[in-house]
């Protein structure tokens, strides 16, 4: 239960995530005051929020902070404080956290982990098999054509995925993470899988350690540049609701949701915050049912960026209490109310990203238009005045009737943003998956 005052809450994190978490919880009558640590150039820019000059990773300095200040929830956004402990660190100290501890979220930091967990629970996924060297891998897939992905073991990025189209471009894949280490110890070991063909889609879910409660679904955008082209990012833009959904609710329950949440309910370790299962939908075969077929590509131990930012602005209940339940194993209780109107989230980038960040450039923010919110990510606030700091810099995210209108809003909303070397993809939200093929 909520104490019957306005708690404190501290957001671990420095992105649009947790700028989108800071705007959103900042308008709960429930919530006193906000702190991010380290936050950024717009997570402070409300009467209730703060910026804590404390990395995500000195998780001495977070629980001494957080412990001083009385802090009654602390929310973390990023997966590597996750991977290392830090809701482990916190809740050794009496801290209430919002976000599953290091075991539990190993499902997003091994990829062997989250497939043989798969496997075991049978939830749908690729056909796959796991390598711990590089003559392993490359005899894997010299011999069976199905082994065209492959897949950097540990935390990479969001850049450790090599989809191939022949087996030469797999076997260099394999170089790559072998021979050239570009990963470090994450590339140790790779999961390789089979190509699967399909439309994509994201599916968050709350998660008290016994249920899931799944928010909407959404829709990432990988891949740097239009028409899916180019290297994968963390994320370029995102929309929600996804049209395919839909058709294929009934499959995602029975097929994903369903043995998820009695592998959940069964194991140790306890499962708490939000999962967000990276999904594959393919269509059904012709012969037999012609059901749609989903297939879990990833899961994440957090919320996603962008799609966090496409998806708080459609809450339309407090988003306080569902995180506080989700603490407490009690979110059967808890009320979440969406609203209908689609939303588009599009992402301006440093021209160089993601292989490098732009630092120090002025950013320019004129008005906005009503529906249109604005979230901070690679920004800061140097003398007064705002500038670049990171690769993704700032995303709008605009509401409207349907997911056209809301793309074509915040296309509008973001001309009045500029910064030197600014770039974005112009088809965010325009291709709006509406069947699976
Ligand atoms: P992941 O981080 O595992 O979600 O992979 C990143 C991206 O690679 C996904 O969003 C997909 O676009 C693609 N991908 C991953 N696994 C597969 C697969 N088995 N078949 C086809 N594409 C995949
Ligand atoms: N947008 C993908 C992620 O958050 O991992």
């Amino acid at each position: 239960m909520l104490p019957d005052r306005p708690v404190k809450v501290l957001i671990a994190g420095g992105g649009g995530r947790e700028h989108a978490l800071c705007w959103k919880l900042a308008q709960s009558p429930a919530v006193a005051a906000i702190y991010c640590a380290p936050g950024n150039g717009g997570t402070a820019s409300t009467d209730k929020t703060t910026n804590v000059r404390i990395g995500v990773m000195e998780f001495d300095k977070i629980a001494g902070f957080c412990l001083e200040q009385k802090i009654d929830l602390v929310v973390v956004g990023p997966d590597d404080p996750l991977a290392a402990g830090l809701v482990d660190h916190l809740e050794a100290r009496g801290l209430r956290v919002f976000g599953p501890s290091r075991q539990a979220s190993k499902l997003e930091w091994s990829k062997a982990h989250a497939k043989e967990f798969m496997a075991r629970h049978g939830i749908p996924t690729a056909r796959y098999a796991v390598c711990n060297s590089q003559s392993e891998a490359d005899k894997l897939v010299s011999g069976h054509d199905w082994a065209r992905v492959i897949k950097v073991d540990g935390l990479a990025l969001g850049k450790g995925v090599f989809v191939c189209d022949s087996q030469a471009e797999a076997t260099a894949a394999v170089k790559e993470i072998f021979e050239a280490r570009r990963f470090g110890q994450a590339g140790n070991r790779v999961v390789i899988e089979e190509k699967l063909e399909g439309e994509e889609l994201s599916l968050l879910a709350f998660c008290d350690g016994k249920r899931l409660l799944p928010l909407p679904p959404c829709q990432d955008h990988k891949r740097r540049f239009d028409g899916d082209r180019g290297p994968n990012t963390g994320g370029m833009g995102a929309y929600s609701p996804v049209p395919i959904f839909d058709r294929c609710r009934a499959e995602i329950e029975s097929r994903v949701l369903a043995p998820l949440e009695a592998a959940l309910r069964q194991g140790a370790p306890e499962y708490k915050g939000v999962l967000y299962i990276g999904l594959m939908v393919c269509a059904g075969d012709p012969d037999s049912s012609g059901a749609y077929k989903p297939h879990v590509l990833e899961f994440n131990a957090r919320f996603g960026d962008p799609e966090t930012q496409a998806l708080l602005p459609r809450l339309k209940s407090d988003l306080l209490p569902v995180l506080w339940a989700c603490t407490e194993g009690a979110l059967d209780g808890a009320e979440v109310d969406w609203l209908e109107a689609a939303s588009c989230c599009v992402v301006a980038v440093a021209e160089t990203y993601p292989n490098s960040s732009s630092r120090g450039q002025p950013i320019e923010i004129g008005a906005l238009p009503p529906d249109v919110v604005l979230f901070h990510a690679g920004t800061a606030v140097s003398r007064g005045k705002l500038e670049t700091n990171g690769g993704r810099i700032i995303s709008v995210t605009a509401l409207a009737p349907t997911i056209d209108a809301a793309g074509e809003k915040a296309y509008a909303a973001l001309k009045n943003v500029s910064f030197p070397g600014m770039a974005y993809r112009l088809d965010i939200g325009r291709r709006a998956a509406t069947r699976c093929h």
